[in-house]
């Protein structure tokens, strides 16, 4: 029997990207299949979160083509946005709210309407094992319970397959580089996950 690849769902090639005169990206490829958790690795300012700006339409970049979910951020930043979630290097959780504020608040934003954020925000704490810490505030959560609740609060709208985080916590990450280059280079980890 063969087993044909999954389709890729992140596709970019030849990514550059400058600040100023600081050449941070210097035509990166990269191929995500569906339904796998891919790893970027790198040493400080290697480039990761500025990869995953791009690639969630934050910024632009200045040369390379790229599909996310069959959509080109650049041409169609709505509808990468309405496929993709993201959880970034730095906790989007606001300590004063509870959890389950944490979590309605992000379905506000996504136009989710009272009752369906609620519903969502119920179904995340459930799923995150934040049941019982749903109506604490976050200020008082660890730092593993507010790194739950901040990859839930990516998860709101139901992204199509992947939320993105520029350095995510230990237990989703894809198993070590191996891809035998140096430190300071790129150093791609996929693994597939059932
Ligand atoms: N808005 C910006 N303006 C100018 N330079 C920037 C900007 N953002 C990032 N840089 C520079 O680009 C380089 C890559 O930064 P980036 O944040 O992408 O690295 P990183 O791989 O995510 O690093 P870390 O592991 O420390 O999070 C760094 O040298 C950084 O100083
Ligand atoms: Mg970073």
């Amino acid at each position: 029997m063969t087993i044909s690849p999954a389709e890729p769902t992140i596709v970019a090639t030849g990514l550059r990207k400058s600040y100023g005169d600081q050449l941070v990206l210097d035509g990166i490829d990269l191929s995500v299949p569906k339904g796998t958790i891919f790893s970027l690795l790198g040493p400080n300012g290697a480039g990761k979160t500025t990869a995953v700006k791009i690639l969630s339409t934050l910024i632009r970049a200045d040369g390379g083509k790229i599909l996310v979910a069959g959509h080109d951020p650049a041409s169609d930043p709505d509808a990468v946005r309405a496929a993709i979630g993201v959880t970034g290097q730095f906790s989007a959780v606001d300590n004063l709210l509870t959890g389950e504020e944490n979590l309605v608040l992000m379905g506000d934003l996504h136009h989710l309407g009272r009752r369906r954020s609620r519903l969502r925000a119920g179904q995340l704490l459930d799923q995150f094992g934040l049941v019982n810490a749903g109506k604490k505030v976050a200020a008082t959560y660890s730092g593993g319970m507010r790194r739950r609740l901040d990859l839930a609060m990516g998860l709101v709208g139901q992204p199509r397959g992947f939320p993105w985080m520029s350095r995510p916590p230990a237990w989703t990450r894809g198993p070590a580089a191996t891809c035998g280059r140096s430190s300071a280079s790129w150093c791609p980890a996929a693994s597939r996950f059932s």
